[in-house]
């Protein structure tokens, strides 16, 4: 199976990620040599819906495979929820003579590209790009290992004065409703506790655990995933205080962790899932996105808009930080 494609729409949607100029670049980079031109829609889906379109040569993604962020701009749009707004997109692909676009972002941009790929029957394919990696049917997400790699610095960071005042800290990640973050970079970062959403700790069970670390350790660091929570950590610190009477200092990284330039992982995943984006949407799939799988870039189904997310299910990893941690 094969396909004709001539013209080529690409757009980073949702909350950007380090690598998604690396994929940009093979996307653009891997069109041009098989004679597709290729335009990028401004921050996202609302690029097509206020008609922003920019042509994409060669040169315009020259010096970005370092880059944090997108050089084509991102964006939320939850009106492009609305049918008659998606509709505009739509016409406006139409009057353009789009014959295929790839879409580079989380759960929510993927969902809209399917439901607009199913709106218009023009292909797709998606290329998962998230720091909290949760995109179902893949095993990594764009972003993922330097969103980890920038928190694992604060943690160390962290560690130091810790160490030096004898304080002891809770360090908030991102992650949305996951916690994969959290789990790689609180084994990483020698965290003495680790709470996600996928396996919540009481209250009780926490204070156990914190009092055992007390009597044991002069720092101690609980890595909290924000569990669609920015800065709860904040009301954990009291309630630790009110019921043990210890300090914890609270380190919430929020945005840090979006940003920066790729960790080699990032900008191998962004170039390889990009080139692959586009020789699938040259093979014929077209409501499909670029997917690891057994460790090997893949393209797999993506029709399905209601995919729900990815979460964290290893929980023998906790278990294994408690034993190194010393419980
Ligand atoms: O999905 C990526 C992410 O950074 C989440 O980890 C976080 O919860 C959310 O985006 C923050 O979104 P915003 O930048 O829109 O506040």
């Amino acid at each position: 199976m094969s396909a004709t494609i001539k013209k080529l729409i690409v757009l980073t949607s949702g909350g950007d990620s380090p690598g998604m100029n690396a994929g940009l670049r093979a996307v653009v980079r891997t069109a041009l040599h098989n004679q597709v031109e290729v335009y990028g829609a401004e921050s996202g889906f609302s690029g097509l819906v206020h008609k922003k379109l920019i042509p994409l040569h060669s040169r315009s993604v020259a010096n970005c495979i370092q880059r944090g962020g997108t050089i084509l701009k991102s964006g939320r749009y939850p009106e492009f929820e609305d049918p008659k707004i998606r509709a505009e997109a739509i016409q406006f692909m139409r009057e353009q003579s789009i014959d295929a676009f790839v879409v580079l972002g989380g759960n929510g941009s993927l969902a809209g590209a399917a439901l607009l790929h199913e709106e218009s029957s023009i292909p797709f394919v998606g290329i998962p790009c998230t720091i909290d990696n949760d995109v179902s049917g893949t095993e990594y997400c764009i972003g993922f290992d330097t969103a980890c790699n920038t928190a694992l610095q604060a943690i160390d960071k962290i560690r130091d004065t810790a160490f030096s005042l004898e304080r002891n800290f809770l360090i908030e990640v991102m992650g949305r409703s996951t916690g994969f973050i959290a789990v790689n970079v609180g084994i990483a970062g020698g965290a003495e506790v680790i709470t996600i959403p996928e396996f919540p700790l009481s209250t009780d069970s926490l204070i156990e655990k914190i009092r055992y670390q007390h009597d044991k350790k002069m720092a101690s660091i609980i890595v909290v995933a924000e569990a669609n929570e920015p800065g709860h950590s904040f009301d954990l610190a009291k309630t630790i205080k009110a019921k043990t009477g210890i300090d914890y200092r609270v380190c919430v990284l929020g945005h840090t962790q979006r940003g920066g330039s790729p960790t080699v992982k990032d900008r191998l995943m962004g170039s390889l899932m990009g080139s692959k984006a586009v020789e699938a949407l040259l093979d014929g799939y077209n409501h499909h996105m670029t997917a690891v799988v057994n460790g090997k870039i893949v393209a797999k189904d993506h029709s399905d808009r209601d995919q729900t997310t990815h979460l964290f299910t290893d929980e023998n990893l906790l278990r294994i930080n408690e034993i190194i941690c010393g419980k």
